[in-house]
């Protein structure tokens, strides 16, 4: 089965539900890096891809890493991830520029591409098997339920700071706008990241 299409308040542990976002995140990452001329198109998939992380990172942070920063097995595995989305939130605060065609901005997407398929590496093939061992399955069940949900809230919350993107109201995924409203926001999602996550203001912005 296509793991995007399944529903996403349906319960399932909360490692099945992270992986849906994970391959949403590298298929993203792939079309952003392979994106040559069309600057809208650019434009609209690194939106695409900067709401997906932000969500995905707040609602595993608060769904996963912060019951295994509880246990004493499972502080080296999360405070670990939680550095490397901090190293993703900052590649996303510098791609956040009017102009993507400038030098260095694909070489800057490559990067966060290569961060994020290296951090998903870890997390499927490490921190899942600490996790496994540290929560009962009552509580896999429960966390993947609420991050499901919360998951959803956080896309709404991101999408809400720009015009291009929307989420839908069947997948819960991140979509592009109706193509009136398609045009570049004036502002970006990671002020409002920052704010949520207890951070000063980005440099740079869209
Ligand atoms: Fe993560
Ligand atoms: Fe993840």
């Amino acid at each position: 089965m296509n793991t995007f299409l399944q529903p996403f308040g349906a319960t399932r542990l909360i490692f099945d539900a992270i992986r849906e976002s994970h391959d949403l995140q590298r298929d993203l990452c792939r079309k952003l890096t392979a994106s040559r001329s069309d600057m809208a198109a650019r434009e609209l998939l690194f939106l695409q891809l900067k709401v997906e992380l932000m969500a995905h990172a707040a609602a595993e942070e608060r769904f996963l890493y912060v019951h295994l920063l509880m246990e004493d097995g499972g502080l080296d595995a999360s405070r670990h991830a939680l550095h490397e989305h901090h190293e993703v939130d900052e590649l996303l605060d510098e791609l956040s520029v009017r102009d993507k065609k400038q030098d260095g901005w694909i070489g800057t997407a490559k990067l966060l591409s290569f961060k994020v398929r290296h951090h998903l590496k870890e997390e499927e093939s490490k921190f899942f098997q600490v996790a496994g061992r540290l929560l009962s399955d009552m509580k896999k069940e429960q966390l993947g339920r609420r991050y499901a949900k919360e998951i959803v809230r956080m896309r709404k919350h991101y999408a809400a700071e720009f015009q291009s993107v929307a989420v839908s109201l069947a997948s819960g995924l991140v979509k592009p706008a109706k193509p009136e409203a398609n045009k570049p926001a004036a502002r970006g999602s990671a002020d409002a990241g920052a704010t949520l996550r207890g951070r000063s203001k980005p440099r740079r912005t869209l």
